[in-house]
């Protein structure tokens, strides 16, 4: 899997444009996006099981930008969607409900009747009284809503523990010995329609192991669920294909599919895949620029513009990401902390990083920042959130403008009798 954020004549470029030229109109910090890379991973994944009757459904908890939405979703792709809030975007960017799944282990009233507004492909239920819930909800609006379960396979994902979600001991899914019993209470509510099987075992999973371990299981289960008459139309096996942050060599689609696609053409059922970071991931930049640079006994810091609130995978996973020079101007290196203006230790991008020398002003593009990245940023120390930028060959769009002073208090209101 490859990107499009390329040198040329030492200057990174964003397929056609220059990522100088993006910060010189809309300023920093700044997310890129690269529609080309990013649809080159849909058509890489889709192309990967087209033996397999399908649906990739782009998870866009790794990133709801309504235009890289809606370029997945013209492309073809499906939507998983995590609460309310991302099926309203979704709809927004042109997702066609009929592909629109909803996940997610705490669905509200208020989301489960908004979604039953519309004809979405399925509800993942993710437990014995969430079903209850979504029946009651159905039948008061007169609607059969379409569910599948979420069986939790109890399989190692062998990843970051915040980020495994398949063991028993996780708060997903059904445990696997309550399968049949569920199901059971699924077809006898009369308000929903019992139409698949789900599972999800975690994120940036590195090898197929896991995926075998966890797609045989759900493999069985769905054929012993059909066999007692049960309607699993869908098998939905979740996301959680790794990208290449620093040097892993995360397994392919390719590989993926040669390893798993026999034992789920098995079952006869359609599957659903559920991939957020694989498809965006690596499809976008954040763009940082030094503001200060300081030297403490031998420790150097590069002090930049963007913080723990506008990227937090550093913080909160300690994840790797690579941070490049957007103009190579000296082949010196040196190593540096490099770090935000937020007042948390907690605020850094990277310790101890061998990076090109650099300078005040100078940017850098913090790489592989297209999932998780402006999805999880917050207003933390009232810092406003950045632009989006879409690159699209040699043109560029601010696809989502930065925030203003006046964005930051919208809604507020200083009651007068209170500080009266
Ligand atoms: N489906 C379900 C039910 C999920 O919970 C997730 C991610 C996905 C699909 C997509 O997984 P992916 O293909 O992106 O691995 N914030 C963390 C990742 C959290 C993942 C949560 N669930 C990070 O920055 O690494």
């Amino acid at each position: 899997m490859g990107h499009h954020f390329r040198y040329r004549n030492k200057e990174m470029f964003c397929e056609g444009v220059r990522l100088s030229d993006i910060v010189k109109e809309v300023g920093s910090p700044v997310y890129i996006y690269s529609k080309r890379t990013l649809l080159e991973a849909y058509t890489e994944f889709d192309t990967a099981f087209a033996n397999v009757d399908h649906l990739v459904c782009f998870a866009m908890k790794a990133n709801s930008s309504l235009s890289v939405v809606s370029l997945l979703a013209k492309a073809g792709a499906g939507i998983d969607c995590n609460s309310g809030g991302e099926i309203f975007r979704a709809l927004k960017a042109g997702a066609h409900p009929s592909k629109i799944i909803f996940t997610g282990v705490g669905k509200t009233e208020e989301e489960i009747r908004f979604a039953l507004q519309y004809d979405i492909l399925m509800f993942k239920v993710e437990s014995r009284s969430e079903l209850r819930a979504i029946d009651r909800i159905a039948g008061e609006m007169g609607k059969k809503a379409p569910v599948g379960i979420r069986i939790n396979p109890n399989v190692d994902p062998k990843t970051h523990p915040y980020i495994a979600t398949g063991l028993a001991e996780d708060k997903f899914g059904i445990d696997q010995s309550m399968a049949f019993e569920s199901f059971g209470l699924a077809a006898s509510l009369p308000n929903l329609r019992v139409v698949g099987l789900d599972m999800h075992i975690g994120s940036q999973i590195v090898d197929v192991d896991p995926f075998v371990q966890a797609a045989t299981k759900m493999a069985v289960l769905a054929l012993e669920l059909k066999k007692a008459g049960f309607n699993i139309e869908h098998l939905d096996i979740g996301g959680g294909m790794a990208i290449p942050y620093k040097v892993e060599k995360p397994a392919s689609p390719k590989d993926l599919a040669d390893a798993i696609s026999s034992i789920l053409n098995v079952t006869d059922c359609k599957i659903l895949f559920e991939p957020g970071r694989f498809l965006v991931g690596n499809a976008g930049v954040l763009v940082t620029k030094v503001l200060y640079t300081k030297k403490h006994k031998n420790k150097n810091f590069l002090i930049v513009d963007a913080a723990m609130n506008d990227l937090i995978r550093p913080s909160l996973y300690d994840a790797y990401h690579k941070i490049r020079a957007v103009e190579l101007k000296k082949v010196e290196t040196m190593v540096a902390d490099i770090v935000g203006p937020v007042c948390e230790s907690g605020d850094f991008f990277a310790h101890n990083r061998t990076i090109n020398k650099c300078k005040q002003n100078d940017l850098l593009a913090i790489m592989s920042a297209g999932a998780y990245g402006f999805t999880m940023s917050s207003n933390y120390n009232a810092r406003l959130r950045v632009p989006e930028v879409l690159v699209d060959g040699n043109k560029f769009y601010v696809v989502r403008d930065r925030e203003t002073y006046d964005d930051l208090i919208r809604g507020e209101r200083i009651p007068e009798e209170l500080v009266k």
